[in-house]
């Protein structure tokens, strides 16, 4: 896949990239195209199986991976073992893609500050975890590139999806992204977000079935279909990848043109 006679090929050859949340979705795309543009990844889930099936789908296709799970990222030690593994198989890293999130959703007035705390956990403290594992690392590799994951609802609101706790959550995301990227720009350190708009996953696709939920969301859309994983992931290479070698503290929307109006 990303071997030749004259050495890796690809856009991310020569890199390794951490990427969380690889049991499924954008997570799972994003470690089948690194391995196949070149890249070591190293993966991680809180979900076992599916992060062991993605890591069987990219070393069938000829790749290279490895994985931390089961992975609770909202455990400090767990996040920073992630980091270790890294180190320890691949003698460092390059790049941290911090896409793994979870949220729960209700309307104010119902949702309860455990599912609040929750989705803050497991939507912000995970990234705080693994950066501040991380980041004594990548400031030393002469160039490095984290991609966090936000979200349309980091700057827009949705009429039909209940995302008191989520937005609260995506917008630290964006935000916390630009102090790292001032603060990584003097090491050649670059952080930027990547903003889905509604993607089909697992999580969504229940959803999407829903007309209550499908038509305002559609709606939104200036391309008429769904986001895939592999847009976002598509998205995450060129940020990822020296291409974008000038480009940090921006928000990337892959969103069908859902924020342009
Ligand atoms: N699907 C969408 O419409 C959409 C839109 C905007 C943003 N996002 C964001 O995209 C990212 C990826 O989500 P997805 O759409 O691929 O959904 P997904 O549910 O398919 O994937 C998320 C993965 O993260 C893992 N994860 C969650 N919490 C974890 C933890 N504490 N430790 C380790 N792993 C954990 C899950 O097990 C899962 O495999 C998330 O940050 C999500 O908020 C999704």
């Amino acid at each position: 896949m990303s071997s030749s006679s004259n050495g890796p090929a690809g856009r991310l050859a020569g890199k390794t990239a951490v990427i969380t949340g690889t049991a499924s979705g954008q997570g799972r795309a994003a470690a089948v195209l690194f391995a196949r543009e070149g890249a070591r990844v190293v993966g991680c889930d809180i979900n076992p199986e599916g992060a062991a099936e993605t890591v069987e789908m990219v070393t069938r296709a000829g790749g290279e991976m490895v994985s931390l799970h089961p992975c609770d990222l909202t455990d400090p030690g767990q996040a920073a073992a992630v980091v270790q593994l890294a180190i320890s198989t691949f003698g460092g890293f390059e790049v941290l893609y911090n896409n793994a999130g979870m949220a729960r959703m209700a309307a104010i007035g119902e949702m309860t500050w455990k599912d609040f705390s929750f989705t803050i956990d497991h939507e912000v403290n995970l990234i705080f975890h693994l950066v501040s594992a991380a980041w004594s690392h990548l400031i030393g590799r002469g160039g490095a590139s984290i991609i966090n994951t936000g979200s349309v609802s980091g700057s827009r609101v949705y009429k039909v999806l209940p995302g008191l706790a989520h937005s609260a959550a995506k917008g630290a995301v964006l935000s916390m992204t630009r102090q790292m990227a001032m603060e990584g720009g003097p090491h050649n350190l670059r952080a930027n977000t990547l903003s889905p708009g509604l993607v089909e996953v697992p999580a969504t696709s229940e959803a999407m079935k829903a007309a209550w939920f499908r038509e305002p969301m559609l709606a939104k859309l200036m391309l008429p279909r769904w986001g895939q994983p592999e847009d976002v992931a598509a998205a995450a290479v060129f940020l990822a990848s020296d291409e974008s070698s000038w480009i940090t503290g921006i928000d990337l929307k892959v969103d069908g043109g859902t924020t342009a109006w």
